[in-house]
């Protein structure tokens, strides 16, 4: 049979799920106003750490008296630093549909050790937050970037709660709306959805969470780059831009290009209907094939940033190597880059929607997937 190469190449191949692909209109030399070789702690520097913080505020939408703090180790470092200090006041339920939320559940089961409840979803599926108790702590990660499934909203999540919820948004924020009234402790990096720089992390607090520091004392040790209170009281200043340690200067400069840039396409808003309309084009590609479908059972639980794909059809005699395969052919046309599924996840394709990617891109994409899904079908077959 023959097939056919389609003529339209996208104009940017990065498709990846973290680093994620840059701002369009990004280029080094946006860079050129870090203030670098000089201290962070300088007005210069505090500054720029300032108005990144001010800026995150502005873009997402954050309540004013929540606190937003830049903190080591991107966003393993600021959920780790969350769960160290805030949980074992009381028990816990750690809910799961993928690794990354499964890596939250072995920290508080295997590592901290404390009274903790697992509720967990196979890949694809969600657990149902109705089935939750609130007045336990409840730790989650809004959207499952290795399932591509995502919690719909935050309905089921009581405003009058005694726990606290700890949620894991680092491939949420930016794309998906956040009810902040039903967070109290949310956690990304900047190398996701704005596709900024990795090693940094944020940490936002809500009042209550605030309390819970200040009221309780785990009983762990904790390290210096964990320590959110001294003497009973939060250190303000890390919420203010003093950095409990060096940060890079120039990864602050990076993000708050892409900050600027992210309100240059209509702030939050402006994100979200691009990554909806990246995620869109995607799933018309798999309405419109049959041997290929989104990872997400439920339509109101498919994820617009990592969006995870499966093949179904019949023909594939091994279903892991032939997505790999599918994967490595899009990197040698250079077409798509870093789209294979995550390494614990089912087989199949990963394809990053967030709205650092351009929609024509995602659609030059595609025609080239049906290429080399049909390519690798006759490679089977010829090798059979
Ligand atoms: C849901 C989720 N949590 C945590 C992480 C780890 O992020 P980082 O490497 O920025 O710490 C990732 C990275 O892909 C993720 O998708």
């Amino acid at each position: 049979m023959a097939i056919t190469t389609p003529g339209t190449r996208p104009a940017n191949p990065r498709f990846s799920s973290g680093p994620c692909a840059k701002p369009p209109t990004w280029t080094l030399d946006a860079l050129a106003d870090a203030p670098l070789g000089r201290s962070h702690r300088a007005a210069v520097g505090k500054d720029k750490l300032k108005a990144a913080i001010e800026t995150t505020r502005e873009v997402l939408g954050v309540p004013a008296d929540y606190k937003i703090g830049i903190v080591p180790a991107s966003d393993t470092g600021a959920y780790e630093m969350a769960m160290w200090s805030m949980l074992g006041e009381r028990p816990a339920q750690m809910v799961a549909w993928e690794s990354f939320g499964a890596g939250w559940v072995t920290d508080a089961v295997k590592q901290l050790k404390i009274e903790a409840e697992t509720i967990t979803a196979e890949y694809g599926e969600i657990v149902d937050f109705t089935t939750l108790d609130f007045d336990k702590d409840v730790c989650f990660t809004w959207n499952g970037t290795t399932s591509g499934v995502r919690l719909p909203n935050g309905d089921a999540i009581p405003a009058d709660r005694a726990g606290l919820t700890l949620c894991d948004a680092t491939s949420a924020a930016f794309a998906m709306d956040l009810p902040w009234d039903k967070l109290d402790v949310t956690t990304f990096s900047w190398q996701k959805v704005l596709g900024g720089e990795a090693a940094h992390g944020i940490l936002i607090l809500s009042p209550r969470a605030v309390e819970r520091l200040e009221s309780y004392t785990p009983a762990w040790p904790l390290p210096k780059i964990f320590r959110l209170t001294k003497g009973g009281k939060l250190i303000d200043g890390i919420f203010t831009g003093a950095t409990i340690n060096t940060p890079s200067m120039l990864c602050v400069e990076d993000y708050l290009f892409a900050l600027d840039w992210a309100k240059s396409v209509g702030g939050l808003k402006g994100l979200i209907a691009r990554a909806d309309a990246n995620a869109k084009a995607v799933w018309d590609f798999c309405d419109a094939n049959d041997w290929i479908d989104n990872l997400a059972v439920d339509p109101a639980t498919r994820s617009n940033t990592s969006v995870c794909l499966k093949f179904t059809d019949a023909r594939i005699t091994d279903g892991a190597a032939f997505a790999k395969a599918v994967a490595k052919r899009l990197e040698a046309e250079g077409i798509a880059l870093d789209i294979g599924a995550y390494r614990d996840a089912p087989a199949g394709l990963r394809i990053w929607c967030g709205g650092t990617v351009e929609t024509s891109d995602i659609e030059a994409m595609l025609p080239w997937l049906a290429w080399a899904f049909e390519t690798e079908i006759e490679a089977q077959k010829a090798a059979a």
